[in-house]
């Protein structure tokens, strides 16, 4: 089929790639300029694991493109994704005006039946927004269809080509199948394409969100009173995951959820139960007990070192918001960076991928190291922010020798408690007994 996916930020760009791979034509659409060149040369904009291999592939066979030329990628195409940014407006709800704009455009560009599709995500009632802009120049019959993108970064390829179900918002015939037809290569395991109307495909992309945000949420409250009474919050969640009405993913404690998804969707569903007369109660404590999540390991270096951080060097692992990608935004290693920063600290980090974003943040502010060992060189405690598998098993003799204090604040429970008390660390985690 002949595809055109407008906006190649991560979504799109996984889109486009992907839809490539299954033999489909595809162009890409963006207005950088700069950036349709480098895509153009084989350059991926994103840290993903696995994309470099396909996109380099499919750029070979002529089968994946870039343009900044919106007018002839869309006139080529029978199907044009729109996978456009949708940040937080000054309120917390989304700002539609890239893809009203880019809809605007299309109504005067199509001549022929189009298959327009929501990719980002989008408020309940976008769709109805992105119909009307369309028809508001177009001469020729369209369809509007939500079909929210349900990937992982760092597992974005995967979760693209093996999706656990697809959700197709249309109640249009015609548009269910071409889309039927389009996602048959990748739903060949059994797994579902559930189709619904436009606004139920809208709202369940950010019920997904914010259920699993909520999730993580309470367990983390969970970790926290764990804490208070002398639980341990790994027993807690082998105890209630084993149930399976419960399951036993996304039950991990830690410095919170962050990324470009979570906190922004359980803002902009916030807000809109508060437009439609329906203010979610448990959405707001979720933003609030993620907010104080983040900085909670603060308190606990402070008590170690009795209040005084001042001149302390503190070592970081991990500054993005979780493993396998550069993505630092909302990430829970800036804002306790900030913090420990407040307080007189100095810092130095590593992390495998994201140190080119964090300098473009926090420039000298920090010191950034070669790697895991050199940030620990005459650090008074480390901290661990993200669960990069490289952590997981450290040469805990050769960490000790750097590290001027063998002291571990785990953000993550990366390490066994047995085994920290054994190498004679003085470790804190989320949720668990504090080995001192
Ligand atoms: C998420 C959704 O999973 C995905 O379906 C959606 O399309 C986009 O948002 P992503 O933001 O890439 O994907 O990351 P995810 O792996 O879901 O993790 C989100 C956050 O939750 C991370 O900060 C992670 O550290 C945190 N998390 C996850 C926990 O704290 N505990 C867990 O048990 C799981």
């Amino acid at each position: 089929m002949k595809i055109a996916v407008v906006g190649t930020g991560y979504v799109g760009l996984v889109t486009g790639t992907c839809l490539a791979e299954t033999g489909n034509d595809v162009i890409c659409v963006d207005i950088d300029a700069s950036k349709v060149e480098k895509m153009k040369s084989g350059i991926v904009p994103i840290y993903e694991p696995h994309l470099d291999v396909i996109f380099e592939r499919n750029i070979k066979q002529k089968r994946l493109k870039f343009t900044t030329d919106l007018e002839s990628a869309v006139k080529k195409a029978q199907i044009i994704f729109l996978a456009l940014p949708t940040p937080p407006g000054e309120d917390g709800s989304a700002d539609l005006s890239y893809v009203l704009g880019v809809a605007d455009q299309l109504g005067k560009i199509i001549e022929d039946y189009k298959v327009i599709i929501d990719k980002s995500t989008v408020p309940v009632g976008t769709a109805e927004k992105v119909h009307a802009a369309v028809a508001a120049n177009a001469k020729v019959d369209f369809d509007v269809v939500s079909n929210p993108e349900f990937l992982r970064e760092g597992f974005a390829v995967d979760d693209f080509l093996k999706p656990d179900r697809v959700v197709i918002g249309t109640e249009s015939p015609r548009a269910r199948k071409i889309l039927e037809e389009l996602y048959k290569p990748y739903v060949r395991q059994g797994n579902p394409i559930i189709f619904m109307d436009e606004k139920s495909a809208e709202l369940t992309k950010y019920a997904a969100n914010a259920f699993l945000a909520t999730k993580i949420t309470f367990m983390n409250e969970i970790a926290n009173f764990c804490e208070k009474v002398g639980a341990d919050v790994d027993m807690v969640r082998a105890g209630i995951g084993s149930d399976t009405r419960i399951g036993k993913r996304f039950l991990f404690p830690g410095i919170g959820y962050g990324g470009s998804c979570f906190p922004k969707d359980v803002q902009a569903l916030s807000k809109s139960g508060i437009e439609a007369g329906y203010p979610f109660q448990i959405l707001d404590a979720v933003m609030k007990v993620n907010q104080e999540q983040k900085t909670s390991i603060l308190p606990k270096i402070e008590d170690y070192f009795n209040g005084d951080l001042k001149n302390k060097k503190i070592a970081i692992w991990g500054l993005a918001f979780k493993p396998d990608t550069d993505d630092i935004r909302e990430a829970p290693a800036l804002y306790i960076i900030e913090e420990l920063i407040k307080r007189g600290a100095t810092v130095t980090a590593y992390d495998p991928e994201a140190m080119d974003n964090v300098s473009k943040v926090l420039g000298n502010k920090i010191n950034y190291a070669l790697n895991m060992y050199a940030a620990a060189e005459e650090a008074d405690a480390l901290v661990i922010a993200t669960e990069w598998s490289a952590f997981r098993t450290p040469d805990f003799s050769k960490l000790a020798k750097k590290l001027k204090n063998k002291v571990i604040f785990d953000g993550r429970n990366l390490y066994d408690l047995e085994q920290m008390k054994e190498q004679g660390y003085y470790y804190s985690s989320i949720g668990r007994t504090l080995i001192a």
